[in-house]
């Protein structure tokens, strides 16, 4: 079975992202073809990139970017949850993913995103990051309203049908996960 992690890309106090990564975990771990896992990006306590060599070159030289490298290799697939802030994704989540390369590398990944517009910029802009990655993304994703999927922009109250989103969104994650492990393990 592949292990995917349910990445929480938002750090700021009273975010959003946490109660919707919250509910991507639990409706998950209802399926038995994968194993999930929550990842905070904040419980890394990742400062600014702050390695010296290019992380491209694999030569870590931090404790915090070892255990993050240590975290991020143990996993097959992600599911990015991304808020968006200025059409894009979040600082934080950005810096995560420019500390490593390798771990990412012939890995596959999807998207659940929220704002005004469902998040959807910020998720065209991962999708050219995941390129340089060499991380597949998956088509389908999920997307909420702020406006319709929050209650005041703040209580998440989630329309039905996103489950129906997710689903698929994991299917096309857990083929792609798996064919991918097979490209690793040459
Ligand atoms: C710095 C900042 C910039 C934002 N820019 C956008 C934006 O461009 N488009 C959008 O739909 N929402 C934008 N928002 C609203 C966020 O999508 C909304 O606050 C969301 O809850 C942020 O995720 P978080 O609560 O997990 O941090 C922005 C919020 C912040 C804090």
């Amino acid at each position: 079975m592949i292990r995917v992690a349910i990445i929480l890309g938002s750090t700021r106090p009273g975010r959003n992202g946490e109660a919707v990564a919250k509910w991507v975990h639990q409706h998950a771990q209802q399926r038995t073809d994968a194993q999930f896992e929550l990842v905070d990006i904040q419980d890394f306590n990742l400062p600014l990139l702050d390695e010296p060599v290019p992380p491209s070159m694999g030569q870590y030289s931090k404790p915090h970017t070892k255990a993050w490298a240590d975290k991020i290799a143990s996993f097959d697939a992600y599911v990015f949850v991304t808020p968006e802030y200025n059409h894009g994704t979040s600082g934080a989540l950005k810096n995560a993913l420019d500390f490593l390369y390798a771990e990412w590398n012939n890995k596959a990944a999807g998207f659940v995103s929220y704002g005004s517009a469902g998040g959807a910029r910020a998720v065209e802009q991962l999708r050219l990051v995941m390129a340089e990655l060499q991380i597949a993304t998956v088509r389908s994703q999920v997307m909420f309203s702020l406006f319709t999927d929050f209650e005041n922009m703040s209580q998440f109250k989630p329309a039905d049908y996103h489950q129906k989103s997710l689903s698929t969104m994991l299917d096309q994650l857990i083929a792609w996960g798996g064919a991918l492990k097979n490209v690793r393990q040459g």
